[in-house]
């Protein structure tokens, strides 16, 4: 029994010498700074085995409690994902068919080519990725405070890359035939369209005849993080004043696209649900009539809803409703409504606006990309 004692104590004294030795020589090395932290040297490969082992751990925890959501193989998505991917990505990570920037192949660890990203990550483990980025390595987190939902179609168009040829990335990107695979332009209508064209994705609003001081004013909030979108902030933020006002009077200017049904048609009861509350209102939850502001002529800060997908009315009256888009007072003036509505009757309003029937004009379902 004595015996037993005495062994298992001289036991813990040996692993507990051994560990303090250990860190003290850790300490020592990291002290001396012998350990070169040079971007041109590598780590050994332990180092290597042992980060890359954290980094993986790491992810995996922390994304536990992501909701994958449906259709990230809708090639709306993807679209927009390869579109994004070509000014926001492709500066570091390889596009197909491109080169990336030699400075960025100087950066340790390299931002690595992403055709095999999804074969290593689960979704939830991508979408994680590119909200919050990696520390230590360069990869930047995603600009737009709040707005994980903006991250999918880029993780729509990583499931889709291992399957892309050159040409079909140039097409899904909508690349126009000057711009390199790696450094596309942020030309607005390679993802808003012009009066030919519908936006590269249903999540994309068009910005053709939308009013001016609206279009000004959208652009001066995403420029002063005012209102989050992790895709126009930078592209906002790189505008002079200049540029944006002639950009705003350009397109306000410019005639309205076809309004279109998107999508599939909607349910005719969910149509007429919100046929009712787009025109008359919630009475007893004092949600005033949706057109009754929306019908271009109230005030030139309330925007036009014609030509909007019944996906995009839905995404911003969510984030309306979330308290994303409350910082000027036009923005809590549609909090204050998006609050009073119920999940189906906002559904039912999106399916309804994003129909022609509430514009009064035939719809028009030619247009494709
Ligand atoms: C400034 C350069 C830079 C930009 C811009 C950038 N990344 Fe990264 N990214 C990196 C670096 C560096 C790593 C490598 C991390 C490592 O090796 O541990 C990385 C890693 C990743 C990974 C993990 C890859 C793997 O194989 O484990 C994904 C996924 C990713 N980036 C996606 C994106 C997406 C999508 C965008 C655009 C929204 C983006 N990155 C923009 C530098 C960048
Ligand atoms: C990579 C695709 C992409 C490019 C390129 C792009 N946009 Fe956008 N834009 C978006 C998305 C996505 C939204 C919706 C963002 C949100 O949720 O707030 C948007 C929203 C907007 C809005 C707000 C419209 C509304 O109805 O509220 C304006 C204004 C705008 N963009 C202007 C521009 C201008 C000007 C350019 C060119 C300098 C441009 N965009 C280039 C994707 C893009
Ligand atoms: C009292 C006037 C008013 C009423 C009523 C109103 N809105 Fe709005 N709406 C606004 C204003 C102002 C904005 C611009 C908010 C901003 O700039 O952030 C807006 C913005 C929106 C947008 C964003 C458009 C874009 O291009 O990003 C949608 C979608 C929207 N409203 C839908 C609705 C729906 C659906 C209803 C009815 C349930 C409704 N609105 C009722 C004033 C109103």
């Amino acid at each position: 029994m004595k015996l037993r004692t005495v062994s298992r104590r001289s036991i813990f004294v040996g692993v507990g010498a051994t560990l303090a030795a250990g860190i003290l020589l850790g300490a020592a090395i990291v002290a001396s700074g012998v350990y070169n932290v040079a971007a041109s040297v590598e780590h050994f490969r332990v180092t290597n085995l042992v980060l890359e082992f954290a980094l993986r751990r790491s992810v995996d925890f922390h994304s536990r409690d992501v909701v994958v959501p449906d259709g990230l193989d809708d090639p709306d998505m993807v679209r927009l994902g390869a579109r994004h991917f070509a000014s926001g990505c492709a500066i570091c990570h390889e596009a197909p068919g491109g080169s990336r920037l030699p400075v960025t192949g100087g950066m340790y660890p390299p931002p690595p080519p992403l055709d095999d990203a999804a074969a290593k990550w689960e979704d939830r483990h991508l979408s994680w990725i590119v909200r919050h980025g990696l520390k230590f390595t360069g990869m930047p987190q995603w600009p737009g405070e709040g707005r994980d939902d903006e991250v999918w179609p880029l993780v729509a168009f990583l499931n889709a890359l291992p399957d892309m040829s050159p040409a079909d990335y140039r097409q899904a990107a909508s690349l126009q035939p000057a711009e390199r695979p790696g450094e596309a332009s942020v030309d607005c209508r390679s993802c808003h369209g012009d009066a030919s064209r519908p936006p590269v994705s249903d999540l994309v609003p068009p910005l053709h005849g939308q009013s001016e001081a609206y279009l000004l004013r959208a652009l001066a909030e995403y420029a002063e993080d005012r209102r989050q979108s992790g895709m126009m902030e930078p592209i906002a933020a790189g505008l002079s004043s200049e540029t944006a006002a002639t950009l705003a009077r350009e397109f306000a200017a410019a005639p309205r696209p076809p309004v279109r049904l998107y999508g599939e048609a909607a349910d005719p009861s969910s149509l007429a649900r919100g046929e009712e509350i787009a025109r008359l209102g919630l009475r007893e939850r004092n949600v005033a009539a949706c057109l009754s502001c929306h019908s271009g002529t109230r005030s030139p800060h309330y925007p036009r809803l014609e030509g909007l997908s019944e996906a995009y009315i839905r995404q911003q009256l969510t984030l309306f409703r979330d308290g994303k888009r409350q910082a000027s007072s036009h923005g809590r003036l549609m909090t204050a409504i998006a609050k009073r509505l119920e999940d189906d009757e906002l559904a039912d309003v999106a399916a309804f606006l994003a129909s022609a029937e509430a514009y009064g004009g035939p719809a028009d379902t030619s247009a494709s990309r």
